[in-house]
């Protein structure tokens, strides 16, 4: 589908949770919105090298450099995004220049909220990024039986929201 809303869900986690708030904002936009899914996808890991031909690799760039928001879903691992989605940012590079980007992270506990600066910084400085100054962060507690609390619904609302102003002047 032509879109230029994208939500990317990172995780490889069958029961994933940052998988149930990718799938709750695909459910909010008020334009066109793709899904991508990193565990429908067998991507290698970045070699800097022959990763760039990989299959995989050649079908979601497209996706990616079609849109103009992108709201990135991940694990929050050791303190930091989850090296899936590092992973993709380094096989597919170049096509995420100049979008908006929104983060959603899943994490055990509170206190690692700081976890997507580093991606952020680099998506930022690298690829002329703006990153929307919203940010969903769910720690476990939140989700009872795979249901996401209201709190973090609206919180998500307001990212999509967020998000799709910065891009009406993009
Ligand atoms: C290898 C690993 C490292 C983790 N590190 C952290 C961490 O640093 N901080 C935290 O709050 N949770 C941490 N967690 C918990 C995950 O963030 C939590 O399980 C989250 O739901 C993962 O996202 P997902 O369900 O979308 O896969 C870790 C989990 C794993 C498996």
């Amino acid at each position: 589908m032509q879109a230029d809303n994208l939500v990317i869900s990172t995780s490889l986690n069958k029961n994933s949770r940052s998988r149930l708030l990718a799938k709750y904002a695909i459910t909010k936009f008020t334009s066109p919105v793709n899904y991508l899914d990193l565990q429908d996808f067998d991507l290698p890991l970045c070699d800097g090298e022959s990763c760039y031909n990989h299959n995989d690799v050649l079908k979601i760039k497209p996706i990616i450099e079609e849109a103009k928001f992108i709201i990135i879903s991940l694990p929050v691992y050791n303190f930091a995004p989850g090296s899936s989605a590092k992973n993709l940012i380094e096989l597919t590079g170049n096509v995420f220049k100049e979008k908006a980007i929104a983060f959603m992270c899943a994490a055990g506990g509170k206190s690692s909220y700081m976890s997507v600066m580093s991606l952020a910084n680099s998506l930022m400085l690298d690829f002329r990024c703006i990153i929307v100054p919203r940010f969903v962060y769910a720690s476990r507690e939140i989700f009872t039986n795979n249901e996401i609390s209201e709190e973090i619904k609206e919180r998500i609302n307001m990212l999509i929201e967020a998000g799709e102003r910065i891009k009406s002047v993009l």
